[in-house]
C-alpha cells in the first residue's frame, strides 16, 4: 500500500460537568462525546525522503511545527523509532479552534493511519499512550465509536455508541476561543475526594422522554466572558423557540439539535439570514 486516505470526523460535546480543579490543573470532567458527519480528509502516502511532509490549504495551518499532525508524528517517531518518510493531505472542513475537535480528531486519525500504512504493528494500548500525550479529546477519536462518555480530564473512554441519529445546526463564530484561557475564566473549585466521587453513569446520559440527551456545558459562562457574543447567538435561537441548543467544548461553536433534517435545514436557513456574517453547518450523527 502507498497511500491511504482517512475521514477525520468532528465531535460535539451534549454534555460537560466540570467537577473540580485538579493539582496538576488540569479540570476533572464528565462529557459526553458524539461524532457529527463534519469531517477533514487526510491522505498518507509513503515517500522516499525520510522525515515529514504536510501539505494544507488553510492558511492558519500551514506552519508544519505547530501543527498537531506534526506533533503527533513527533510522539509516534520517539516511540516507535521509525525513519521512514511520510506525507500528509490535508484537507480541512471542520473550523479551527471552535470547540469541534478537529484537531484532535486529526493527530488520532494520523496515529491510525500510520499503523496502518507503514504496519507498526502498535497495540490499542501504545495508541492511546501517544494521544494522551498529544490532547485531552484525542484518545475519543481512536476509539472511533459514534458517541462516548469521557471521565478524568476527558482522556479515559467508556463507549457508549448512539443508536439515536440526530440532526445538527452548527454555528461557528469567525473568532476562535483557545481552551486554556476558558479554564483559566472559569470559577472551578479545587477538586475534592467527594466532587471526584460524583459518578454519573450512562443511565444519566440516556435519552429523556423526549428523545434527546440531557444537554448540559459547564463551560458556557467562562467562555462567554471572554467572547460575549456567544450570548447573542444563544438569544437568537431562544427567539427562534430552539430550546435544546449548546455550546460545544470550549467554545465558539454553539449548536442545536434535531430529531428531523428538515428541522435543522429551516432553523439554518432562518439564522444564515439573520446572520449572514455567521458560518452555519447542517450535519448529522456520524
Ligand atoms: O488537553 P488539551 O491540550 O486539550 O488541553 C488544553 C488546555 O485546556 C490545558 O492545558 C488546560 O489548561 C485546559 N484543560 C483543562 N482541563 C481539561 C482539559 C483541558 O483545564 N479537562
Amino acid at each position: 500500500m502507498r497511500s491511504l486516505e482517512i475521514s477525520s470526523p468532528a465531535k460535539v460535546n451534549l454534555f460537560l460537568k466540570v467537577l473540580g480543579r485538579r493539582n496538576d490543573g488540569y479540570h476533572e470532567l464528565k462529557t459526553l462525546f458524539h461524532c457529527i458527519s463534519l469531517q477533514d480528509q487526510i491522505i498518507l502516502r509513503r515517500i522516499s525522503k525520510p522525515g515529514f511532509r504536510l501539505i494544507t490549504s488553510h492558511p492558519k495551518l500551514k506552519r508544519t511545527r505547530s501543527n498537531i499532525i506534526f506533533r503527533a508524528y513527533q510522539v509516534l517517531q520517539k516511540v516507535t523509532k521509525w525513519k521512514g518518510g511520510v506525507e500528509v493531505k490535508l484537507k480541512k472542513n471542520i473550523p479551527v479552534a471552535a470547540g469541534l475537535g478537529g484537531g484532535s480528531s486529526n493527530a488520532a486519525h494520523f496515529i491510525l493511519g500510520m499503523n496502518r500504512l507503514f504496519n507498526l504493528k502498535l497495540s490499542f494500548k501504545t495508541l492511546l499512550h501517544l494521544g494522551v500525550q498529544l490532547g485531552s479529546d484525542v484518545p475519543f477519536f481512536l476509539y472511533k465509536v459514534n458517541q462516548a462518555i469521557g471521565t478524568g480530564r476527558g482522556e479515559k473512554i467508556k463507549r457508549f455508541p448512539s443508536k439515536n441519529k440526530f440532526w445538527f445546526v452548527l454555528v461557528v463564530s469567525p473568532f476562535g476561543i483557545p481552551t486554556p484561557l476558558v479554564y483559566k475564566r472559569l470559577k472551578a473549585r479545587p477538586l475534592t475526594r467527594i466532587s471526584r466521587d460524583a459518578t454519573i453513569t450512562s443511565a444519566d446520559f440516556c435519552c429523556n422522554r423526549d428523545g434527546y440527551p440531557p444537554l448540559r456545558n459547564d463551560l458556557f459562562s467562562a467562555s462567554c466572558r471572554i467572547r460575549p457574543e456567544l450570548k447573542r447567538i444563544d438569544a437568537l435561537f431562544d427567539q427562534l423557540g430552539v430550546t435544546r441548543r449548546l455550546m460545544s467544548g470550549s467554545g465558539s461553536t454553539m449548536f442545536s439539535i434535531h430529531k428531523s433534517r428538515r428541522e435543522a435545514k429551516r432553523i439554518a436557513q432562518i439564522f444564515k439570514r439573520r446572520r449572514p456574517d455567521i458560518k452555519i453547518f447542517v450535519c448529522h450523527t456520524d
